[in-house]
């Protein structure tokens, strides 16, 4: 069926043509359809396929909500994942606490774990592989990208950043594993989260656990022989059961209704949306992509690139408490290999913005608390940032104070709404800002049409 109705929709632009006399009558449609909230545009979105869980999936399932696995014995992914809060966390505390008394805090805001799988590997610039199957390797991409102009980010071109050779992709907030399958061993045996202990200790834990005989049943009498085989098999799992679980990709937002012509936005979501695309004001859909594939692929609201925002410090962070201590993100602590490449420091993945509504922290460092918050930040960040950051000893507001000063010089100062300066107008004011909180909202999964 998908090829002939292809054709048809081709074919529909001329038929209508035909029928409403000219272009110009048409584009006028497109016109009144916006402005009656309706998406002009109207595409079939290509969201993944709806199938029951494969076995392995289902194990995977049991382990994400399984409390065995941690040291306090009390703590799932789930408890920082939370299902109902879009596989984000539950609270406002801007880090989690974990550990063998769930007293330990972790150091970065819990990411959703929604939209993830179409997530690309880490590199450095698109096309690693240059049509081949080995993968270039990472300094070599480096040595590469310290050649390239980047290209400035407009909502208006989103595209042509594409080909930027910036860092891209990965999972975590620095990008330190590059599929969901594998990333698994971070929060298990990370000391500030299920704390498992030894790949002894967690392989013991699964052999003696509630889901022994599945396991078994599905990798093979010997799979206990082998303790890290043991832990690899049920971080591929619970991989499985995130790439495979409808839950994890529902593409049920009132902006994918929108996308397909089945929902009108309200005039202030529309006002957002338009403010979201403008280059000269939002500039938002520049970074957070929000236009559908030629294919229908759904957007994910993320370029999958790596920016220094230059967030404030948080305080609340016990961390931080260390004036030595800064999380630089993608040249470290937490992740080792970029360490030297000092041009990094301080970049973090964007994340996406479906869901973000219904969040309670925000940034890496989890500094906020509400959207509005957020955007007065980024409007404000550059015309007055003596309300964001503190003063030093000399008087002298400390912008960007959650990075050393030599560091600084990484933070995007070039895309707006980032080009700013003290005295120019706002990118947005008071009233467009609630306009694209509003617009944010149609992203929250759940989305019901009311019935007439
Ligand atoms: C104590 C809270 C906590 C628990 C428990 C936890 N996580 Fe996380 N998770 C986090 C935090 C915090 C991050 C971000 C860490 C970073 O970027 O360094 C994260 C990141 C992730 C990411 C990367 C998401 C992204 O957007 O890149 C995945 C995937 C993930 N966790 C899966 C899991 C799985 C699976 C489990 C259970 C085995 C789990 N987590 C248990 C707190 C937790
Ligand atoms: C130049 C790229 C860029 C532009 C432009 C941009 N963002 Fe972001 N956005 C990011 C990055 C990178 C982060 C994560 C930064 C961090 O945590 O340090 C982020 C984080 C966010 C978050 C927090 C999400 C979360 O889960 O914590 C929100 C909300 C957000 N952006 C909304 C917007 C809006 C609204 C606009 C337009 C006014 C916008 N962004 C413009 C790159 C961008």
């Amino acid at each position: 069926m998908a090829a002939p109705c292809r054709a048809l929709a081709a074919l529909l632009p001329m038929l209508l043509v035909a029928h409403l006399g000219s272009a110009a009558q048409l584009a006028v449609g497109a016109q009144n359809r916006l402005r009656s909230g309706l998406n002009p545009h109207p595409v079939q979105l290509r969201t993944p396929p709806v199938r029951p869980l494969s076995a392995l999936a289902r194990l995977g399932r049991s382990l994400f909500y399984d409390t065995r696995l941690s040291a306090s014995g009390r703590m799932s992914c789930a408890s920082c994942h939370v299902p109902a809060d879009a596989y984000g966390p539950p609270s406002s505390a801007p880090v989690m606490l974990g550990g063998p008394r769930l007293l330990t805090p972790g150091v970065r805001a819990v990411p959703s774990l929604r939209y993830l799988y179409r997530q690309p590997p880490f590199t450095i610039g698109p096309d690693l592989q240059n049509g081949t199957d080995v993968p270039v390797p990472l300094a070599r991409q480096i040595r590469s990208a310290l050649r390239q102009h980047r290209v400035r980010k407009s909502a208006r071109q989103p595209l042509a950043a594409a080909a930027n050779q910036v860092p891209q992709g990965g999972l975590f907030w620095d990008g330190r594993a590059d599929t969901l399958e594998q990333q698994i061993d971070g929060p298990l045996f990370n000391p500030a989260e299920m704390d498992g202990g030894t790949v002894d200790e967690v392989a013991a834990r699964l052999r003696h656990g509630r889901f022994a005989a599945e396991f078994i049943r599905l990798f093979g009498p010997s799979v206990f022989d082998n303790a890290h085989l043991a832990v690899a098999e049920a971080m591929f799992a619970i991989g499985r059961f995130e790439r495979e679980d409808r839950s994890f990709h529902p593409f049920s937002s009132k902006f994918d209704a929108w996308l397909e012509g089945r929902a009108r936005f309200t005039p202030a979501q529309l006002r957002g949306y338009e403010l979201f695309n403008d280059p000269h004001k939002g500039n938002c859909a520049a970074c957070h992509l929000d236009r559908p594939g030629p294919d229908g692929q759904p957007p994910l609201f993320t370029d999958f690139q790596y920016e220094a925002l230059g967030v404030p410090r948080n305080a609340a962070i016990p961390a931080n408490r260390n004036p030595d201590y800064y999380d630089l993100g993608l040249c470290g602590p937490y992740r080792t290999d970029l360490r030297t490449q000092t041009q990094y420091c301080g970049m973090f993945l964007t994340p996406s913005l479906r869901n973000v509504a219904i969040r309670h922290v925000f940034f890496h460092n989890g500094v906020f608390h509400s959207l509005q918050q957020v955007l007065e930040w980024y409007v404000g960040r550059d015309r007055h940032p003596e309300r964001f950051y503190p003063r030093d000893a000399a008087g002298e507001v400390v912008k960007f104070n959650d990075l050393p000063p030599k560091y600084r010089v990484n933070v995007d100062t070039v895309d707006a709404p980032f080009n700013r300066r003290p005295g120019d107008p706002a990118a947005l004011n008071r009233a467009e800002i609630q306009d694209v909180i509003a617009f944010l909202g149609t992203l929250t999964d759940g989305y019901r049409p009311a019935r007439h």
